[in-house]
Formats: structure tokens, sequence, C-alpha cells
């Protein structure tokens, strides 16, 4: 299933510099899947020049054919899928009952912008005795790091927008994650011109820095922690390249007492905490719960977290699989201590053993009673843990949903119109999901307000972040100067 050493693409060859390596493990076993070369500022500088050489040509290609060569990832994706599902499934613990979604997101990135492209390119109108223009043109080199929860739909959201405006793209993926994208590039590098799209596989601090810093990179787009991101957006601001950041969050999830299915209810607030094994950005976190239903919704949601099947991820009746490292998982245990100090455990709050996988960091799907303003409720944990507010005037309970430095996401449950537009109204969010959660549309804006980030993927509008206007005003003649 893996190949024994995977190496950077650097245009349309898979080669490096160095022979330094690190192991791709298996997430659950401890296992080493394959070896990966660490790529430094030679391998990054050098596919950077590759991008830039073939920044010219690929801007040129008419969004048509670029077009084209996106729908045939997106037909490669479909057809890989299951071969996909198990690389990641082993590489990040993730299940394999979840990841087809993920690859059903990224196909859909792939179809989507390349069709909205060919709506995008600029507009012109008449002018007395000429035309103005507004010409859209690609920035050039982009410069895209991804983190390692949703490697699939992490590329898809930078390399389908990028390259469709007509960007080249230096991708690097993260050091927890790279195998599906490594397979990946295996049939970038058949299709694409070389050094269009680039991937240089390694550590932030290295291929990462290199990237951020190279004079040559004209945009940078990231998705990760709120902490790095502010580190990107400091050398974007140094050399003055746009920068689009997806970050953090701690997203509310906001229960009325007047929902009439309170089961549905309880399904879909429990998906949202614990989807992705918890390692999501727009998980569900702090769940804002009435007083009238508290109990009653309570019993039910306990009765929900503790029959999630826990377990192998390469198990289809797996629900929940570990943590992508060990490095994560102590992390999220260490978040769980602070709970059971703070806050009063209500379920879960512990590893658990899975026999045969005894490397895997499992946690208990988790809930704590607690107050907006604890730490558990403040900080993203990136686990399965989720903290339950109780609330009962809606003003209060908005300010609270509000009094957080994150801005992602959020959810609304309820049968009142009314309820459901105030609330939406009000959240300071990038994404309100009424009745539902983790709907993510191919063309609605997704991203964040504050310090969830800066900029809008998945949407028609992530083209204006990827290209810059251009007006350019034609006179029939040279007219006298100054006219109007
Ligand atoms: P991270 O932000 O350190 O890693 C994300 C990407 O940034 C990786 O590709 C990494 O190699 C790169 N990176 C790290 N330092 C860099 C630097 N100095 N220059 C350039 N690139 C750099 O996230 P990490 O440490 O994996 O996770 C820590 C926490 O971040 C998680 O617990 C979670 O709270 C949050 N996070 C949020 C994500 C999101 O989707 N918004 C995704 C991953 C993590
Ligand atoms: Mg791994």
């Amino acid at each position: 299933m893996f190949d024994s050493h995977y190496l950077p693409l650097i245009n349309g060859e898979f080669t490096a510099f160095t022979e330094e390596t690190f192991p791709a493990t298996d997430a659950t076993t401890g296992e080493r899947l394959a070896v990966i070369t660490r790529s430094g500022a030679a391998e990054v500088d050098a596919a950077v020049a590759a991008a830039k050489a073939a920044f010219p040509a690929w801007s040129a290609t008419p969004a048509a054919e670029r077009a084209k060569l996106l729908l045939k990832v997106a037909d490669w994706l479909e057809e890989n899928t299951e071969r996909l599902v198990r690389i990641d499934a082993h590489d990040i613990g993730r299940t394999v009952f979840e990841l087809p979604q993920d690859y059903r997101q990224a196909i859909g990135q792939y179809r989507f912008f390349a069709s909205a492209i060919s709506t995008h390119d600029g507009w012109n109108n008449v002018t007395p005795g000429g035309w103005a223009i507004a010409k859209r043109e690609p920035l050039g080199v982009v410069g895209a790091i991804i983190p390692w929860n949703v490697p699939a739909i992490m590329v898809s959201f930078k390399l389908a927008p990028a390259l469709a405006a007509g960007n080249t793209v230096v991708l690097k993926p993260d050091e927890n994650a790279s195998l599906s994208t490594l397979e990946l590039a295996k049939y970038l590098a058949e299709i694409f011109p070389a050094g269009v799209v680039n991937v240089v596989p390694g550590f932030g601090e290295e291929a990462g820095a290199a990237l951020t810093g190279n004079p040559d990179v004209a945009k940078l787009a990231f998705t990760g922690s709120t902490e790095v991101g502010r580190i990107i957006a400091h050398a974007g601001a140094s050399r003055l390249v746009p920068v689009t950041l997806e970050l953090g969050g701690k997203s509310p999830n906001i229960v009325f007492p007047d929902i009439d299915d309170i089961d549905a209810v309880v399904d879909n607030v429990t998906f949202a905490a614990t989807f992705c094994n918890g390692q999501s950005c727009l998980a569900g976190t702090r769940l804002f719960l009435h007083d009238d239903i508290y109990d009653t919704f309570m019993e039910k949601l306990v009765t929900a977290f503790r029959s999630i099947r826990v377990g192998s991820p390469l198990d289809p009746e797996t629900r929940l699989g570990s943590v992508v490292s060990p490095k994560q998982g102590e992390r999220v245990l260490k978040y769980i201590e602070t709970g059971k100090a703070e806050a009063k455990l209500i379920t879960g709050g512990e590893r658990v053993e899975v026999p045969g996988h005894e490397a895997g960091w499992f946690i208990a799907p988790t809930i704590f009673e607690t107050t907006n303003d604890s730490t558990i409720a403040q900080e993203e944990i990136f686990g399965p843990v989720l903290s339950v507010i109780r609330w009962n005037d809606f003003d209060t309970m908005i300010e609270q949903a509000n009094d957080i430095r994150y801005g992602l996401a959020s959810g609304v449950y309820t049968s009142n119109l009314r309820n459901a537009m105030r609330t939406a109204d009000r959240l300071q969010a990038g994404q309100v999901w009424v009745n539902q959660y983790v709907n993510l549309v191919d063309g609605s804006p997704f991203g964040g307000y504050k310090e969830s980030g800066l900029g809008r993927e998945v949407a028609k509008e992530t083209l204006d972040a990827y290209t810059q206007l251009k007006s350019v005003m034609l006179a029939e003649q040279v007219p006298p100067p100054f006219y109007v």
C-alpha cells in the first residue's frame, strides 16, 4: 500500500538534495509505514523557483484548459478514494467510516473551482469614447501550508482555487499526515506541466519557514493553529504579500428549549463534538443547553457519548479512532486534567486501550459541565471533549457565546424561526448552521471571524484572494489632456 520512501515533488520530478528523512507512523500501532524526505530550504527554494518559472505559461493557459486538469484530479480522487481512505486511516487514525466524506468534499472543491473560474475573469464596460476593463490576474507562486486533521480536504481547499485562477503552487503537507498527499502528488506530476504544482513534505520550522520566507512567494495560504497563523501573518506583512488564514475554533452549539425532535438534536450535537475524533477547527465544542430541557437532554447526551464505538480506525463499525499522535494525545489529556480540577466531569475523561492498537491515543468521548469562562471552555482542545454550559436568558447566552477569541463556526437548534434568525444575526462567527452541523456546501463561504482567521475558502469569493485586479483603460483615439 505504501512506497518505502516518499520524495518531494519539485519541477515535475520526485527528487531531493538531502538524504534526511522522517518516518510516517501508523497512528494506532506505532508501526513505521514509510520514510519521507525531510525537505529543507534547498528543496523549498528549488520548488519555488520551479513554480516561478512555470507561472507565465500556466497563467496564460486558458482557464478552461486549467479547469480540465482540475476535473481530472477530481476523477482520479473518486477512483482512488478507497485506497486513500485506508492510507489516511493508518497514517492519522481517522475512521474508514468517516474519511470517504473528506474525499467527497475534496472532489467537490476541484469541480467547483473548475467551474467557478469561468465566471470570474473580470468585467468590462464602456466609458465615453472607450473601455474600462477590470482584469483579474493570478498572483504568482502560492505558498500553501496545511495541517494533519483532514488532509484531502486541506489539499483541495488550497490547490483548487489557486490553480484554477492560474497561480502555481508550492504545498507543504503536515509532518503527521503526508502520505495521501504524496500519493496524489504522483498523479499531479503526470498531468500538470512541470513546476505548476510542487509538494515539499517536512517540518514547520524548516520547510514551512523556508516557504514563508522565500521572496518569490507571492501569496501565503495557511490552515492550522492560531499561534502559527500569527507567524505566517507576520511573514506576509514583512514582505507585503497577501495572506489567508484558517485557524482555530471553539464553536458554540446552541440548543433552544423549543426543539421538536430531541433525539435528532442529541445525535447532531454528539457528532458535532466528536467527528474527526474531535480534531476539527469547526467542531461544536461549547454546548449551550437551555435550562428547561437540560436534564432530559443531558441524560440522552451521556447515553449517546457512551455508545460511540471506539476502536481500530480500519474497522467499518468504528466511530471514533485515535488522535493523530502521542503529542496530541498528551495535549488532550492535559486539558482533561484541567477540566477535572475546574469543572464537573460527566462522562469519559480517560485514555482507552484498544487491543492490537496499544500505540494509539484513543480518548473516551468526554463531557464536562462547566461555565463559559473555564479554561476547557475557552481553549481549543482538539479531542472528543465537550463543554456543556447551562443557559436561560437569551442576551446573556449570546454574550457568552461570543465571549471567546475565536469565531469560526456555530450551531443553533430551534423550531422557531425568530430564534434562529436573531441568533444567526448576533453570533460572531463566519458560519452559522441552523438545525444541522458540519455541512460545508461547495460555493458557500467558509472562514473565521476574530482569531479564527482571515479570508474565506470554498466559495467563489475565494478566487478574489488568489487574484489581483488590473484596471485597463482604452480609448478609441488619444483624447485632449484633462478631458473627462
Ligand atoms: P500547527 O499550526 O503547528 O501546524 C500546522 C502546519 O503549520 C503544519 O504543516 C506545520 O508544519 C506548519 N508550521 C508549524 N510551525 C510553522 C512555522 N514556524 N512556519 C511555517 N509553518 C509552520 O498545528 P499543530 O501543532 O499540529 O496543532 C496544535 C493545535 O493547533 C491543535 O491542537 C489545534 O488546536 C490547532 N490546529 C488547528 C487546525 C485547524 O484546522 N484550524 C488544524 C491543526 C491544528
Ligand atoms: Mg502518521
